[in-house]
This record gives structure tokens, C-alpha cells and sequence, in this order.
């Protein structure tokens, strides 16, 4: 059993799939492990294009199945819940992906959408309240109103108005914990901020956690309040984001961090510059030890053997690299 204080535990899950007309196997995500305590927050998963975080997210919303570890959401294991069970789990994880548009039929109103998600988690959560009513205090918490929407369909929208309905869609359950897969990645600089913001607001007045996934460092530091960087199906580092960000520990960290400007850690606001991350290789995938090690400047003998996952005291930081070893 896990810990019922926490929100969410993730347990040492691996996904394997296979690729190529042989069928060779591969681990999308391999032994990942992480925590969200009970207390909200925005825990960002960032990590460049393949390195698995699509394929986290899924796993965590139980629409994969992993092949070795587990999740456990409040305690409970969630690939062991009943019917009954499930259908409270979707309630209280919701998801938020990359292109709202794909989200939504494009032949229905947002409207009958938004009124019948409402009715059947009202019923399902015994909770006595008038949906239009709920709706549109819904929208309001994403800037919106139900006035400005009531007859549109989703292509009447901007990118920007409609991702704030899938927020809003996601609210409509009452969620503890909402999943976002690159959910500005579609959108206009400008308006990228606007979105984080509604996050961050929504985290601190409505008590709701966060799994912010992105490719986007700068995005990350201006929201998060833990971070997990991913390499090649790996957690390499995770912890605090001021203190991943102030003194970063792992070799691929420190790479990413170093192509950024000096952050000025006192204002966040204007630091937002996205940074590119390097391309991808198989034989890091498939090769035996650390995965880092062809580009890592202090590998050594040792790194031709997978790194443990290494907790360094009581700083919330753990690391996957040899360096680190006692
Ligand atoms: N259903 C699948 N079948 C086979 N391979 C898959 C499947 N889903 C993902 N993959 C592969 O697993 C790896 C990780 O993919 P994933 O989508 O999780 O990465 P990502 O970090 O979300 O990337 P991006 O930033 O491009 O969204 C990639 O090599 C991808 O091609
Ligand atoms: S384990 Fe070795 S190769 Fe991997 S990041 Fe650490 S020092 Fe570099
Ligand atoms: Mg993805």
C-alpha cells in the first residue's frame, strides 16, 4: 500500500513498445518514480521531443498500462480499481492536452459538452447544483462566461478561448489533480503566460495539483514548483525548481541550464526565453549503462552500468548518475 497522505505515487514504471517491421522492443520510459504530496502544486515533467513524457502522462491517466511498476492514486493502486472505483478516479484526474481542438467534436456546441460533463459528474459526486449555473462559475475561473460561448462550436473559437474551455471542461469534475500534456505548445507566445497563469491561480484558490508537461524550460520555472527532467525514458534528476534551477546536479541538467542565460531567479515573470534541447540517438536507448554517457563530459568506467537513483539528504533532489554515489 502506499502513503494516503500523498496525492500520487508513480513506482518504478517501465513501458515497453515495440518498433520496426522485426519488432524490436523498446523502453519508452523505464523504472520512473515520483511523488506529489497531499499539499497542491504544479510538478512540471520536462524533457525534449521522444524522451517519454506522453507516454508518462498516459500512464498516469490509466489509458496505458505499464509493463513493470505501478501508480498509486490516494493509496490505491489505480490499475486495481472496481467499475465503481474507476469512475471516481476519472473524477478526480482529468486531463488537458496539446490541441483543444482535437478535444472536442467539431459538429457539437460547446454548450451541450460542457452541460452533459457537468450532469454526470453532479450525479456521480451526489452534488446538488444547477449545471448552467456551475458552468458558468466554471468558465469564469478560465476568464470566460457561458454567455460568450452558449452557441459556439469549437472552430468559432480561438486556440486560446478553447483551451481555456478544456481547462474548464476538466474543472467541471471537481479534480485534485489535473495532467497537461504541452498544453501551450499550439499557442501564441503571448498567450502561453495567460494560460500558466490560470494554472497557477487555479492551483492556489481551488487546492488543485498539477502535472505540467512540456519541452519548455522557461515556461517550467515560471509555474512549477517541482520539476522532473527526462532523458531517453529516464528521470535524470527531479526536485525543488529553485534548487534544480540554482545548482543543477546532473550532467544533462547542467547542459540545459547552461544554454540559458543567467536566470534572474528574483523575477520570473520576465525570464521566458524557450531553449532547444539536443536530437536523439537510438543506440542511447538501447545501449547497456547510462543512457548520458556518450555525451557526458565526466563519464567514467562505472557509467557502463545503469545509475541508481540517487537521494541527496533531505534536499528533495534525487539524481541518476554515478557522481553522486556515497
Ligand atoms: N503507441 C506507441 N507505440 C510505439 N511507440 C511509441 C508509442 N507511443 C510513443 N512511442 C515512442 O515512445 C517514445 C516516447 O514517446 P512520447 O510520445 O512519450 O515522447 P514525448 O516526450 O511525449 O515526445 P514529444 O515531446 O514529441 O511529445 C518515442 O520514441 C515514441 O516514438
Ligand atoms: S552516470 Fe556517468 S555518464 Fe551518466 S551522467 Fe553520471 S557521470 Fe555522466
Ligand atoms: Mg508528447
Amino acid at each position: 500500500m502506499g502513503s494516503i497522505s500523498n496525492l500520487l505515487e508513480v513506482r518504478g514504471v517501465t513501458k515497453v513498445f515495440r518498433y520496426g517491421l522485426l519488432g524490436f522492443k523498446f523502453k519508452a520510459i523505464e523504472d520512473i518514480s515520483m511523488v506529489l504530496e497531499e499539499k497542491p502544486l504544479i510538478f512540471t515533467v520536462a524533457g525534449e521531443s521522444g524522451s517519454g513524457k506522453s507516454t508518462l502522462a498516459k500512464i498516469i491517466l490509466d489509458i496505458y498500462r505499464p509493463d513493470k511498476g505501478t501508480v498509486l492514486y490516494r493509496g490505491r493502486d489505480i490499475y486495481r480499481l472496481s467499475s465503481k472505483e474507476r469512475l471516481w478516479f476519472r473524477s478526480e484526474v482529468q486531463a488537458v492536452f496539446q490541441n483543444p481542438y482535437s478535444s472536442f467534436n467539431p459538429m457539437r456546441r460547446l454548450y451541450s459538452y460542457l452541460y452533459e460533463t457537468s450532469r454526470n459528474f453532479m450525479k456521480l459526486k451526489n452534488i446538488d447544483a444547477d449545471p448552467e449555473e456551475e458552468i458558468d462559475k466554471t468558465l469564469r475561473l478560465v476568464g470566460l462566461t457561458l454567455d460568450e460561448i452558449r452557441y459556439k462550436h469549437p472552430h468559432e473559437l480561438s486556440g486560446g478561448q478553447l483551451q481555456r474551455v478544456s481547462i474548464a471542461r476538466a474543472l467541471l469534475s471537481r479534480p485534485k489533480l489535473i495532467v497537461a500534456d504541452e498544453p501551450v505548445s499550439m499557442l501564441d507566445a503571448s498567450l502561453r503566460v495567460n494560460i500558466l497563469n490560470i494554472f497557477r491561480e487555479i492551483k492556489e484558490n481551488l487546492g488543485i495539483s498539477f502535472i505540467y508537461i512540456t519541452h519548455d524550460l522557461s515556461t517550467a520555472y515560471y509555474i512549477s514548483d517541482y520539476i522532473a527532467i527526462m532523458y531517453r525514458g529516464w528521470i535524470v534528476e527531479q526536485g525543488p525548481i529553485e534548487k534544480v534551477f540554482k545548482d543543477p546536479k546532473h550532467p544533462y541538467t547542467q547542459l540545459l541550464l547552461e544554454s540559458i542565460p543567467e536566470p534572474d531567479l528574483s523575477k520570473k515573470k520576465e525570464w521566458l526565453q524557450p531553449i532547444k534541447l539536443g536530437g536523439i540517438e537510438e543506440k542511447e536507448y538501447i545501449a547497456e549503462g547510462c543512457k548520458y554517457r556518450f555525451r557526458c563530459p565526466f563519464a567514467f568506467d562505472k557509467c557502463r552500468r545503469t545509475p541508481p537513483d540517487i537521494k541527496l539528504g533531505d534536499s528533495g533532489i534525487v539524481v541518476k548518475c554515478w557522481l553522486y554515489e556515497k
